[in-house]
Protein backbone atom coordinates (compact mmCIF):
# COMPACT_ATOMS: atom_id res chain seq x y z
CA UNK A 1 0.00 0.00 0.00
CA UNK A 2 1.60 3.59 -0.82
CA UNK A 3 2.28 5.74 2.00
CA UNK A 4 0.79 8.78 1.69
CA UNK A 5 0.99 12.18 3.43
CA UNK A 6 -1.79 14.32 5.07
CA UNK A 7 -2.65 16.66 2.13
CA UNK A 8 -3.81 19.95 4.18
CA UNK A 9 -3.36 20.65 8.20
CA UNK A 10 -5.83 18.54 10.45
CA UNK A 11 -7.62 16.74 7.66
CA UNK A 12 -7.15 13.01 8.53
CA UNK A 13 -4.08 11.00 8.42
CA UNK A 14 -4.25 9.06 5.24
CA UNK A 15 -2.85 6.58 6.83
CA UNK A 16 -5.09 6.13 9.59
CA UNK A 17 -7.98 5.73 6.29
CA UNK A 18 -5.46 3.71 4.83
CA UNK A 19 -5.93 1.22 8.38
CA UNK A 20 -9.77 1.05 8.09
CA UNK A 21 -9.87 -0.04 4.31
CA UNK A 22 -7.13 -2.54 5.29
CA UNK A 23 -9.52 -4.07 8.55
CA UNK A 24 -12.72 -3.24 6.42
CA UNK A 25 -11.82 -5.43 2.90
CA UNK A 26 -10.61 -7.92 5.51
CA UNK A 27 -13.65 -7.24 7.77
CA UNK A 28 -13.83 -10.45 10.31
CA UNK A 29 -10.23 -11.68 9.59
CA UNK A 30 -7.58 -11.29 12.42
CA UNK A 31 -4.70 -9.22 10.58
CA UNK A 32 -1.39 -9.06 13.13
CA UNK A 33 0.13 -5.80 14.09
CA UNK A 34 3.17 -6.49 12.50
CA UNK A 35 1.19 -6.88 8.93
CA UNK A 36 -0.57 -3.54 9.20
CA UNK A 37 2.83 -1.73 10.77
CA UNK A 38 4.45 -2.92 7.33
CA UNK A 39 1.63 -1.86 4.58
CA UNK A 40 0.68 1.53 6.03
CA UNK A 41 4.28 2.62 7.00
CA UNK A 42 4.21 3.21 10.93
CA UNK A 43 5.18 1.58 13.62
CA UNK A 44 2.79 -1.30 15.56
CA UNK A 45 2.48 1.24 18.69
CA UNK A 46 1.02 3.84 16.11
CA UNK A 47 -1.09 1.54 14.87
CA UNK A 48 -2.45 0.82 18.57
CA UNK A 49 -2.89 4.27 18.86
CA UNK A 50 -4.83 4.70 15.99
CA UNK A 51 -7.06 1.48 16.85
CA UNK A 52 -7.94 3.12 20.17
CA UNK A 53 -8.18 6.20 18.19
CA UNK A 54 -11.11 4.96 15.92
CA UNK A 55 -12.70 2.71 18.54
CA UNK A 56 -13.65 6.22 19.81
CA UNK A 57 -15.36 6.95 16.93
CA UNK A 58 -17.49 3.90 17.11
CA UNK A 59 -15.40 1.93 15.26
CA UNK A 60 -15.61 -2.27 15.93
CA UNK A 61 -12.32 -2.90 15.94
CA UNK A 62 -11.30 -6.05 17.87
CA UNK A 63 -8.16 -7.69 19.54
CA UNK A 64 -5.23 -5.88 20.41
CA UNK A 65 -0.81 -5.56 19.64
CA UNK A 66 -0.54 -9.33 20.25
CA UNK A 67 -3.32 -11.06 18.91
CA UNK A 68 -3.66 -8.75 15.88
CA UNK A 69 -6.94 -6.71 14.98
CA UNK A 70 -10.22 -7.68 13.19
CA UNK A 71 -13.33 -5.29 12.72
CA UNK A 72 -16.68 -6.89 13.62
CA UNK A 73 -18.76 -4.84 11.76
CA UNK A 74 -17.56 -2.28 8.51
CA UNK A 75 -17.38 1.14 9.93
CA UNK A 76 -20.01 3.83 8.78
CA UNK A 77 -16.90 6.60 8.59
CA UNK A 78 -16.95 9.27 5.89
CA UNK A 79 -13.60 8.50 4.60
CA UNK A 80 -12.25 10.30 1.25
CA UNK A 81 -11.10 6.81 -0.23
CA UNK A 82 -14.41 5.12 0.23
CA UNK A 83 -16.47 8.35 -0.76
CA UNK A 84 -14.09 9.03 -3.85
CA UNK A 85 -15.05 4.99 -5.18
CA UNK A 86 -18.75 5.68 -4.68
CA UNK A 87 -18.64 8.83 -6.43
CA UNK A 88 -16.89 8.04 -9.47
CA UNK A 89 -17.60 10.43 -12.92
CA UNK A 90 -19.42 13.31 -9.99
CA UNK A 91 -17.55 16.52 -9.28
CA UNK A 92 -18.13 16.14 -5.95
CA UNK A 93 -16.03 12.81 -5.70
CA UNK A 94 -12.92 14.27 -6.60
CA UNK A 95 -11.81 16.66 -3.66
CA UNK A 96 -12.54 15.51 -0.73
CA UNK A 97 -10.90 16.40 2.71
CA UNK A 98 -11.87 14.83 5.80
CA UNK A 99 -10.82 15.52 9.49
CA UNK A 100 -11.77 13.14 12.27
CA UNK A 101 -12.20 16.87 14.31
CA UNK A 102 -12.32 20.03 13.32
CA UNK A 103 -14.10 23.23 13.98
CA UNK A 104 -16.70 23.73 11.16
CA UNK A 105 -16.53 22.38 7.72
CA UNK A 106 -17.75 25.48 6.36
CA UNK A 107 -15.29 27.81 8.12
CA UNK A 108 -12.39 24.98 6.70
CA UNK A 109 -14.46 25.32 3.23
CA UNK A 110 -14.26 29.22 2.91
CA UNK A 111 -10.67 29.12 3.33
CA UNK A 112 -9.87 26.78 0.76
CA UNK A 113 -12.32 28.59 -1.56
CA UNK A 114 -9.80 31.55 -1.02
CA UNK A 115 -6.85 29.29 -1.25
CA UNK A 116 -8.44 28.58 -5.18
CA UNK A 117 -9.80 25.26 -4.50
CA UNK A 118 -11.84 24.03 -7.26
CA UNK A 119 -16.06 24.14 -7.15
CA UNK A 120 -16.81 20.43 -6.64
CA UNK A 121 -14.59 20.12 -3.04
CA UNK A 122 -16.33 18.74 -0.41
CA UNK A 123 -14.92 18.99 3.43
CA UNK A 124 -16.42 16.46 5.65
CA UNK A 125 -16.36 15.41 9.58
CA UNK A 126 -16.62 13.17 12.10
CA UNK A 127 -17.12 15.80 14.53
CA UNK A 128 -17.23 20.04 14.69
CA UNK A 129 -16.06 21.64 17.61
CA UNK A 130 -18.10 25.14 16.41
CA UNK A 131 -20.40 23.82 13.87
CA UNK A 132 -22.31 26.78 12.54
CA UNK A 133 -26.11 27.42 12.32
CA UNK A 134 -28.37 29.94 11.06
CA UNK A 135 -28.16 33.42 12.67
CA UNK A 136 -24.88 32.56 14.36
CA UNK A 137 -26.45 30.01 16.34
CA UNK A 138 -24.23 26.32 17.34
CA UNK A 139 -24.91 23.25 15.24
CA UNK A 140 -24.78 20.50 17.60
CA UNK A 141 -22.43 18.28 16.12
CA UNK A 142 -21.68 14.90 18.33
CA UNK A 143 -19.08 12.61 16.75
CA UNK A 144 -19.73 10.32 14.41
CA UNK A 145 -23.37 10.57 14.44
CA UNK A 146 -24.66 13.33 11.94
CA UNK A 147 -23.59 14.57 8.64
CA UNK A 148 -21.77 17.33 8.30
CA UNK A 149 -20.45 18.48 4.59
CA UNK A 150 -19.52 21.73 2.99
CA UNK A 151 -19.09 21.90 -0.77
CA UNK A 152 -17.26 24.71 -2.72
CA UNK A 153 -19.14 25.73 -5.71
CA UNK A 154 -18.47 28.71 -8.24
CA UNK A 155 -21.39 29.77 -9.94
CA UNK A 156 -21.61 32.20 -12.56
CA UNK A 157 -24.44 34.12 -10.33
CA UNK A 158 -25.09 37.18 -8.62
CA UNK A 159 -24.68 37.38 -5.04
CA UNK A 160 -29.02 37.68 -4.83
CA UNK A 161 -29.16 34.56 -6.08
CA UNK A 162 -27.39 32.42 -3.46
CA UNK A 163 -30.11 31.46 -1.63
CA UNK A 164 -30.93 30.05 -4.31
CA UNK A 165 -28.23 26.64 -3.42
CA UNK A 166 -29.57 26.44 -0.16
CA UNK A 167 -33.06 25.48 -1.34
CA UNK A 168 -31.30 23.67 -4.17
CA UNK A 169 -29.41 22.07 -0.79
CA UNK A 170 -32.52 21.06 0.89
CA UNK A 171 -34.48 19.87 -2.42
CA UNK A 172 -31.03 17.11 -2.67
CA UNK A 173 -30.82 16.29 0.77
CA UNK A 174 -34.82 15.67 0.56
CA UNK A 175 -34.45 12.94 -1.93
CA UNK A 176 -31.94 11.82 -0.92
CA UNK A 177 -33.60 10.69 2.39
CA UNK A 178 -36.90 9.55 0.79
CA UNK A 179 -34.97 7.38 -1.20
CA UNK A 180 -32.89 5.59 1.31
CA UNK A 181 -35.49 5.62 3.77
CA UNK A 182 -38.55 6.24 2.12
CA UNK A 183 -39.11 9.34 5.16
CA UNK A 184 -40.95 12.41 3.54
CA UNK A 185 -39.06 15.46 4.61
CA UNK A 186 -40.68 19.26 4.38
CA UNK A 187 -38.40 21.88 3.50
CA UNK A 188 -38.69 25.31 5.76
CA UNK A 189 -38.59 28.28 3.69
CA UNK A 190 -35.46 29.19 3.27
CA UNK A 191 -33.04 25.85 4.97
CA UNK A 192 -34.59 23.63 7.00
CA UNK A 193 -35.25 20.10 6.63
CA UNK A 194 -38.20 18.93 8.88
CA UNK A 195 -39.58 15.71 10.40
CA UNK A 196 -42.86 16.58 11.30
CA UNK A 197 -42.63 19.79 14.09
CA UNK A 198 -38.77 18.75 14.44
CA UNK A 199 -35.61 19.58 12.89
CA UNK A 200 -33.96 17.14 10.60
CA UNK A 201 -31.38 18.91 9.59
CA UNK A 202 -30.09 22.42 7.85
CA UNK A 203 -28.39 24.11 5.35
CA UNK A 204 -25.90 27.22 5.53
CA UNK A 205 -24.62 29.00 2.90
CA UNK A 206 -21.56 31.56 3.38
CA UNK A 207 -19.90 33.27 0.27
CA UNK A 208 -17.08 35.52 -1.12
CA UNK A 209 -19.24 37.82 -3.72
CA UNK A 210 -18.30 41.14 -5.62
CA UNK A 211 -21.56 43.28 -5.61
CA UNK A 212 -22.62 41.25 -9.03
CA UNK A 213 -20.86 38.33 -9.10
CA UNK A 214 -20.34 35.27 -6.74
CA UNK A 215 -16.48 34.44 -5.66
CA UNK A 216 -17.23 31.07 -4.12
CA UNK A 217 -19.97 29.97 -2.12
CA UNK A 218 -19.70 27.33 0.53
CA UNK A 219 -23.08 24.99 0.79
CA UNK A 220 -22.84 24.07 4.53
CA UNK A 221 -24.97 20.65 5.29
CA UNK A 222 -26.10 18.97 8.63
CA UNK A 223 -28.34 16.06 8.90
CA UNK A 224 -28.90 14.20 11.86
CA UNK A 225 -28.46 10.76 11.09
CA UNK A 226 -27.92 8.24 13.97
CA UNK A 227 -28.65 10.36 17.24
CA UNK A 228 -30.47 8.47 19.94
CA UNK A 229 -31.52 11.19 21.74
CA UNK A 230 -30.38 15.80 21.77
CA UNK A 231 -29.33 17.26 24.95
CA UNK A 232 -31.25 19.91 26.75
CA UNK A 233 -34.16 22.02 25.21
CA UNK A 234 -32.95 20.73 21.83
CA UNK A 235 -34.56 17.70 22.54
CA UNK A 236 -38.37 19.32 21.89
CA UNK A 237 -37.47 20.55 18.43
CA UNK A 238 -34.80 18.31 16.69
CA UNK A 239 -35.05 14.61 15.81
CA UNK A 240 -33.15 12.09 13.91
CA UNK A 241 -33.19 9.70 10.97
CA UNK A 242 -32.69 6.93 13.92
CA UNK A 243 -35.24 8.52 15.94
CA UNK A 244 -37.81 8.30 13.23
CA UNK A 245 -36.37 5.05 12.11
CA UNK A 246 -36.15 2.82 15.05
CA UNK A 247 -32.22 1.77 13.34
CA UNK A 248 -29.28 3.64 12.46
CA UNK A 249 -29.20 4.36 8.61
CA UNK A 250 -25.83 4.48 6.65
CA UNK A 251 -24.52 7.87 6.90
CA UNK A 252 -21.75 6.62 4.07
CA UNK A 253 -24.56 6.13 1.70
CA UNK A 254 -26.60 8.97 2.79
CA UNK A 255 -23.65 11.28 1.72
CA UNK A 256 -22.98 9.76 -1.49
CA UNK A 257 -27.37 10.06 -2.52
CA UNK A 258 -26.95 13.33 -1.20
CA UNK A 259 -24.17 14.29 -3.56
CA UNK A 260 -24.92 12.86 -6.44
CA UNK A 261 -28.99 14.88 -6.29
CA UNK A 262 -26.92 18.07 -5.89
CA UNK A 263 -25.00 17.48 -8.89
CA UNK A 264 -27.65 16.72 -11.03
CA UNK A 265 -29.86 19.82 -9.25
CA UNK A 266 -27.06 21.66 -9.25
CA UNK A 267 -26.64 21.42 -13.15
CA UNK A 268 -30.32 22.00 -13.55
CA UNK A 269 -30.12 25.28 -12.14
CA UNK A 270 -27.26 26.55 -14.00
CA UNK A 271 -29.24 25.08 -17.42
CA UNK A 272 -32.74 26.41 -16.68
CA UNK A 273 -32.18 29.06 -13.98
CA UNK A 274 -34.17 29.57 -10.62
CA UNK A 275 -37.40 28.68 -11.86
CA UNK A 276 -35.82 25.21 -11.86
CA UNK A 277 -35.51 25.35 -8.18
CA UNK A 278 -38.62 27.76 -6.92
CA UNK A 279 -40.77 25.45 -8.71
CA UNK A 280 -39.38 22.01 -6.91
CA UNK A 281 -39.05 24.00 -3.63
CA UNK A 282 -43.18 25.78 -3.70
CA UNK A 283 -44.26 21.40 -4.85
CA UNK A 284 -42.77 19.94 -1.55
CA UNK A 285 -42.48 22.68 1.13
CA UNK A 286 -45.53 22.86 3.04
CA UNK A 287 -44.46 26.26 4.12
CA UNK A 288 -44.47 27.83 0.89
CA UNK A 289 -47.54 28.67 0.60
CA UNK A 290 -50.59 29.22 2.40
CA UNK A 291 -48.97 28.81 5.57
CA UNK A 292 -50.11 30.83 8.61
CA UNK A 293 -46.56 32.08 10.27
CA UNK A 294 -44.85 34.37 12.14
CA UNK A 295 -41.47 36.50 11.23
CA UNK A 296 -39.03 37.75 13.18
CA UNK A 297 -37.10 40.16 11.17
CA UNK A 298 -33.92 42.36 12.49
CA UNK A 299 -36.77 45.53 12.84
CA UNK A 300 -40.03 43.42 13.66
CA UNK A 301 -42.01 40.72 14.08
CA UNK A 302 -44.97 40.41 12.00
CA UNK A 303 -47.39 37.44 11.44
CA UNK A 304 -49.12 36.86 8.07
CA UNK A 305 -49.58 33.75 5.67
CA UNK A 306 -46.81 32.76 3.10
CA UNK A 307 -47.89 33.41 -0.66
CA UNK A 308 -44.94 31.66 -2.65
CA UNK A 309 -41.31 32.29 -3.62
CA UNK A 310 -40.20 35.14 -5.66
CA UNK A 311 -38.42 34.49 -8.55
CA UNK A 312 -35.24 34.53 -7.27
CA UNK A 313 -36.28 32.28 -4.30
CA UNK A 314 -37.43 34.85 -1.40
CA UNK A 315 -40.53 33.98 0.39
CA UNK A 316 -43.49 36.31 0.39
CA UNK A 317 -45.81 36.41 3.11
CA UNK A 318 -49.77 38.47 3.09
CA UNK A 319 -49.30 40.25 6.08
CA UNK A 320 -52.71 41.43 7.40
CA UNK A 321 -54.56 43.78 5.65
CA UNK A 322 -53.74 42.22 2.28
CA UNK A 323 -50.12 44.11 1.98
CA UNK A 324 -47.58 40.91 0.21
CA UNK A 325 -44.20 41.45 1.42
CA UNK A 326 -40.99 39.93 0.54
CA UNK A 327 -38.74 38.09 4.02
CA UNK A 328 -34.86 38.40 2.46
CA UNK A 329 -33.48 37.33 5.79
CA UNK A 330 -35.49 36.56 9.11
CA UNK A 331 -36.88 33.53 10.81
CA UNK A 332 -39.80 32.23 9.55
CA UNK A 333 -41.99 29.87 12.43
CA UNK A 334 -45.45 28.15 11.93
CA UNK A 335 -47.82 30.59 13.71
CA UNK A 336 -49.79 28.67 16.72
C1 LIG B 1 -29.05 25.82 10.42
O1 LIG B 1 -30.10 25.21 10.23
O2 LIG B 1 -28.94 26.63 11.35
C2 LIG B 1 -27.88 25.53 9.51
C3 LIG B 1 -27.04 24.39 10.03
C4 LIG B 1 -25.88 24.05 9.12
C5 LIG B 1 -24.97 23.03 9.76
C6 LIG B 1 -23.92 22.54 8.82
S1 LIG B 1 -23.03 21.15 9.46
C7 LIG B 1 -21.88 21.27 8.18
C8 LIG B 1 -21.62 22.74 7.94
N1 LIG B 1 -20.57 23.24 8.79
C9 LIG B 1 -21.01 24.14 9.66
O3 LIG B 1 -20.30 24.71 10.52
N2 LIG B 1 -22.33 24.32 9.50
C10 LIG B 1 -22.84 23.54 8.40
Amino acid sequence: MPRAKTSLPGTTDRRITALVTLLAENATIVISGTRIAREIGVSRSTVWRWVQRLRELGVRAKGHPRTGYYLEKVPDLLTPDMLKSRLKGCVFGKHIHHYLKTDSTNRVAMELGYANEPEGMVVVAEEQTAGRGRAGRVWQSERGTGIYATLLLRPKISPVQAPLLTMLAGLSARSAIQAQTGLTIDLKWPNDLMLGSKKLGGILTEMHAEPSQVRHVVVGIGINANQDKFPGELASIATSLRLSLGRSISRMELLVRLLREFESNYNRFLREGAASVTQRFEAVSSYARGKRVSVSSAAEIYSGVTAGLSPDGFLQVEREGGNIVTVIAGDVREAV
